[in-house]
């Protein structure tokens, strides 16, 4: 599929959040696992073509694109971000899913949806942003009863060495003020209690296989050519404007922390997580 975005002409370096940016620059979707981690939530939670799906904090909608079309399902994507909302429909548009794909603008603790609407809710690396307690009230709210609620996101394992739980929590400090965005990663028992708390039931997890896929980028950001013009982008956005380089480079810190620092590594990763309301 190619993608969906324009290279950005001038922005206001500024200003702009980092998942703004990213969405201006074309990237495809932020989670952990990628491609193959949306294919396995959308097997675990079975949605086929009968399936009313909501995607809560869809980004640029390339996931939620991708079920769809895989599944023939109802979806809807709502994120708080409109630039993020701009992306997602012209690519529903782009990819001919308008009759089956919505996007809208729409924050998490607050959906625009009666309740029990639909068959399944999905979020992938959108719930470690929210508390979890409020947000996941609203989620059960909108599911009909036998419906289910799945997650990709972030967790950390139950026991950090000493010396190493600083160097995580300077590493997510740094990202949260770059993302503009609080972000609080739990264990997996935790996920597991919130999944519970919310009165979800038959509650499985599985971890997500982390696997970088340089083709996977390439293919999902328009080629080759593009790929390098983003990439040229990107330093040359970094390179002419301090501010921006500074808030940004918190980013990479966390990637390095989480998948490729030695030390730090293997202290985190990604857990799908699925529960069902009760019938
Ligand atoms: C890390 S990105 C993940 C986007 C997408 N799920 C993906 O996998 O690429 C987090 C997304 O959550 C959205 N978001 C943050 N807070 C939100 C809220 N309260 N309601 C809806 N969306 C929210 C952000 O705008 C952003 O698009």
């Amino acid at each position: 599929m190619s993608a969906v975005y324009e290279m950005p002409g001038n922005r206001n370096l500024d200003e702009i959040g980092y998942y703004d940016y990213a969405a201006t620059m074309g990237i495809p979707y932020f989670h952990w696992g990628g491609l193959s981690a949306s294919d396995r939530i959308a097997e675990l939670l079975a949605i086929n073509n009968n399936t009313r799906v909501l995607v809560v904090g869809c980004g640029t909608g390339y996931s939620a694109c991708r079920i769809a079309k895989n599944t023939g399902c109802h979806l809807i994507g709502v994120d708080i971000s409109a630039e993020m909302i701009k992306g997602a429909q012209k690519r529903a548009t782009e990819w001919g899913l308008e009759d089956h794909v919505e996007f809208r603008e729409g924050n998490a603790y607050k959906l625009d949806f009666h309740d029990a609407e639909f068959d399944v809710l999905m979020t992938e690396f959108v719930s470690v942003f929210l508390e979890r307690p409020r947000v996941f009230r609203e989620f059960v709210r909108v599911l009909r009863p036998d419906g289910k609620l799945g997650v990709n996101e972030l967790f950390l394992a139950d026991e950090i060495p000493a010396e190493v739980r600083p160097k995580i929590e300077r590493a997510l400090e740094g990202f949260e003020q770059a993302v503009g965005l609080p972000i609080n990663i739990p264990t997996m028992s935790e996920w597991k209690t919130y999944f519970a708390e919310a009165g979800l039931g038959s509650i499985s997890q599985e971890i997500v296989d982390y696997k970088y896929r340089i083709r996977e980028t390439k293919n999902t950001m328009g080629g080759t050519w593009r790929l390098l013009r983003i990439i040229g982008r990107v330093t040359w956005d970094m390179a002419s404007n301090g501010d921006f380089r500074r808030r940004m480079t918190p980013i990479g810190r966390l990637s390095g922390v989480l998948v490729r620092n030695r030390e730090t590594r293997g202290y985190a990763g990604a857990v799908i997580c699925v529960g069902t309301k009760p019938a």
